[in-house]
């Protein structure tokens, strides 16, 4: 069994705990929290060892596993402290917060030999594993030329006040892109591959008094593989609605909404070709990948088989995410990805 920790034991905690218990390789053996109540709460709820720092995660050699649960301006630097205490990783998203970091990271894992992997969970998603089959299998289709990513999503004062490290450049890094909007940016660039250049407009259109970081945005990504991708995303709406991706192919065209995958005929209608799982024990727009992601890390850390979602599988939509931010801020200039 595979001894895993919980760093951070806030709001996406359960869903890890719900992962770890859902698989036959790990089993939780402690979490960790800096405001002791949180660890104890957790700890008692899980049956395990609640630790109030890090550095006795470090230095726990009963741990295999850290899931780096904890805010965005800490995923690196603890990553990569766990890395070289000889751990496996699973980090939250967002990957990296500048391509200083991002460099780091990716040389400590290489450096290490041990594994980090990153929670994109919707990749896991029923109607996303679908499509991933579809056009794996059914060349009639003919090539993807195109690829929409929609975000409309709310988020307002008590969520950005209830948490301090939320809505400010030092510490979440941005908001609406590399919070909420990276799914979708990440399945975006699942189907389309690595992009070559970006063009992004950010702004703080609703929430300017309360957040200094964007809850708009809206982009441009030209993809090495020629199809062009069309972004739009927003916190300032009134409530939150599942993301939205569209593939447009030479022949065919395909919409996962509202948790189902659908296909689309030139007149318009929609045909629903596979439907994800309903029961979703956290919020409706994390959707039901936690557990998937978990397992596959999991198994493939204890038996070597099948894959998980690695860093490098990351990799593609962490770097146009660095560069929307950097088009965003120099005025909406067309910016090179892998720079
Ligand atoms: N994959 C998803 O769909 C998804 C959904 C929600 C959140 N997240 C991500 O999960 C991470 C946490 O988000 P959240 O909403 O749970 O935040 P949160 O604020 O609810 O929880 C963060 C926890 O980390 C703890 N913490 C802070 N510094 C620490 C330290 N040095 N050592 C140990 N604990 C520390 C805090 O006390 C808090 O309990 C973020 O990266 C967020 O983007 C991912």
């Amino acid at each position: 069994m595979l001894r895993g920790c919980i760093v951070g034991c806030g709001a996406i905690s359960t869903m890890h705990a719900m992962g770890i218990n859902a698989t036959e390789y790990g089993v939780i053996e402690a979490v960790c929290d800096i405001v002791p109540e949180r660890a104890d709460k957790a700890a008692k709820e899980y049956g395990c060892r609640a630790l109030y720092s890090f550095e006795e995660v470090l230095s726990d050699p009963a741990i295999d596993v850290v899931h780096i649960c904890t805010p965005h301006h800490l995923h690196v630097e603890m990553t990569v402290r766990a890395l070289r205490a000889g751990k496996h990783v699973l980090q939250e998203k967002p990957v990296a917060l500048s391509r200083e970091e991002l460099k780091i990271l990716i040389e400590a894992e290489k450096e290490t030999g041990k594994r980090v992997c990153v929670s994109l969970q919707t990749r896991s998603n029923a109607g996303i594993k679908k499509l991933f089959e579809i056009i794996k299998t059914d060349t009639s289709i003919g090539k993807l030329t195109g690829v929409t990513g929609v975000l409309v999503w709310n988020r307002g004062e008590a969520y950005y006040q209830k948490d301090g490290w939320r809505g400010r450049w030092t510490t979440e890094g941005g908001s609406l892109l590399c919070n909420q909007a990276i799914h979708t940016l990440d399945l975006m660039h699942y189907f389309a591959g690595p992009a070559k250049r970006v063009r992004a407009h950010i702004a703080t259109n609703w929430w300017d008094d309360i957040i200094e970081t964007e809850d708009t945005a809206n982009a441009l990504i030209e993809f090495e593989s020629g199809v062009r991708g069309v972004f739009f995303g927003t916190n300032t709406y009134t409530s939150s609605s599942p993301a939205m991706i569209e593939l447009d192919f030479e022949h065919a065209r395909f919409r996962y909404a509202d948790q189902a995958l659908y296909r689309i005929d030139p007149q318009g209608h929609a045909e629903c070709l596979q439907k994800d799982a309903r029961k979703t024990p956290g919020k409706v727009v994390w959707g039901s990948g936690h557990p998937q992601l978990i397992y596959d890390f999991y198994q493939f850390l204890k038996e070597g088989k099948g894959t998980y979602l690695s860093l490098a599988d990351a990799l593609p939509s962490a770097m146009t995410l660095l560069s929307m931010y950097e088009s965003g801020k120099a005025g909406n200039v067309w910016t090179d990805v892998s720079k």
